[in-house]
């Protein structure tokens, strides 16, 4: 533990827990439509409680079935158009339940050189070989899928990615990997924790606003950012859910999700799919592009880094707009690759047009654009 602290401090990727719960304000969290703040999301939560207390009292299968449950699989499954969806305590225990359910040791697991960690240790856990691929190199995946289907030709592949990266920002070309997935018949988990809310007609992610959704088995998604609640889930085929529900381990030996979870989350995926929600959209949009007019970036969504390089710049730099009242993370190595190391800006609809040129100002003095 102490040699690993040591190192840690020299190379500036020490993390502690902030002491301060000022009221700063934040472009560090996922709450991109503000939902977690919403009354009528707090009132369904309020509302469950009362009915059924605080917790759901035991692992899923051995919990009541409480109607908040049913509520909201049957909703995210409409919303993702497949046939049923799947709820877990936490978007976390979602690829850790469902990968290893899927590939095993004598399959290939395909995953994005960056995946998040959750996609990672899924990975991992289900013993399967795995395999890394540049989500920006379609040449790439085709190639390892080539090699893979050549070394194993009976294997099951899995290719595992996010189709709105968590840490860059960028969208996933998703059509050039669904293409390749089908020419070499692999199957497809897509993690669209941070798209969920944000991209298609009505927020239900980057595979419906390509037309892509009948073309993914499995897409991921979590209640803990625009859905403002806490959990996560799949959705997919009535086949491959009900092969979840007997196998996936985390949704087998843990508890459950409170009610209150879902019936919060529950409430913001009807907002999230109403005009009130595209006015969140709209809103979120308008806060992106004023953010690209001083920032000179395009990223479409509402993740926006802005690169520091070295550790101590990053962290420097996030002190320094602490002092000013503004929360923006340091994000450093592990989290993303060496040398990569920013600040990671992120836009809600809950900031005013104000918020935005105050953070760009004082981004401006800190970190000028070259
Ligand atoms: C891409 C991605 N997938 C999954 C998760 C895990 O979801 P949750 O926070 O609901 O556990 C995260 C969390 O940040 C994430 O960024």
């Amino acid at each position: 533990m102490r040699s690993r602290h040591s190192a840690r401090q020299a190379s500036k990727t020490e993390r502690s827990l902030r002491d301060d719960s000022s009221d700063t304000l934040s472009f560090s969290n996922n709450d991109y439509l503000g939902l977690s703040q919403h009354p009528e999301v707090k009132q369904a939560a309020w509302q469950s409680i009362h009915a059924h207390g605080t917790g759901s009292q035991a692992a899923r299968l051995l919990a009541p079935n409480y109607p908040e449950y049913q509520r909201l699989e049957e909703a995210l499954a409409a919303w993702k158009s497949t046939e049923r969806s799947l709820l877990f305590a936490a978007g976390y225990l979602a690829p850790l339940g469902v990968i290893p359910s899927l590939a095993s040791s004598r399959d290939t697991v395909i995953i994005e050189r960056n995946a998040h960690a959750c996609l990672f240790d899924g990975a991992k856990l289900s013993n399967a070989k795995i395999r890394i691929f540049n989500r920006r190199d379609s040449q790439d995946l085709f190639q390892i899928l080539q090699l893979t289907r050549k070394l194993n030709p009976q294997g099951k592949i899995l290719i595992v990615t996010e189709s709105l990266h968590s840490m860059d920002g960028d969208r996933l070309p998703l059509k050039e990997i669904v293409d390749l997935k089908e020419e070499f018949s692999a199957w497809l988990l897509l993690d669209e924790a941070h798209a969920g809310g944000i991209f298609g007609p009505q927020g239900n992610g980057l595979a419906t606003e390509l037309g892509l959704t009948a073309r993914v088995e499995v897409q991921m998604g979590t209640l803990g950012k625009a859905l403002g609640s806490s959990g996560g889930f799949v959705a997919a085929s009535g086949e491959i859910i009900r092969h979840l529900v007997n196998e996936a381990r985390t949704f087998l030996f843990g508890t459950a999700l409170a009610p209150a979870q879902a019936a919060a989350a529950f409430r913001a995926l009807q907002i999230i799919q109403s005009q009130e929600g595209e006015e969140l959209r709209i809103k979120l949009r308008a806060n992106i592009e004023t953010f690209h007019s001083n920032r000179e970036t395009s990223l479409a969504g509402p993740i926006q880094p802005v690169p520091c390089h070295d550790n101590q710049t990053a962290v420097d730099m996030a002190h320094r707009l602490l002092e000013q009242g503004l929360h923006v993370p340091a994000i450093r190595p592990p989290t993303v690759p060496e040398g990569t190391a920013r600040l990671r800006v992120s836009l809600s609809a809950r900031h005013s047009p104000q918020d935005i040129t105050r953070l760009c100002s004082s981004l401006h003095e800190l970190l000028p654009l070259p």
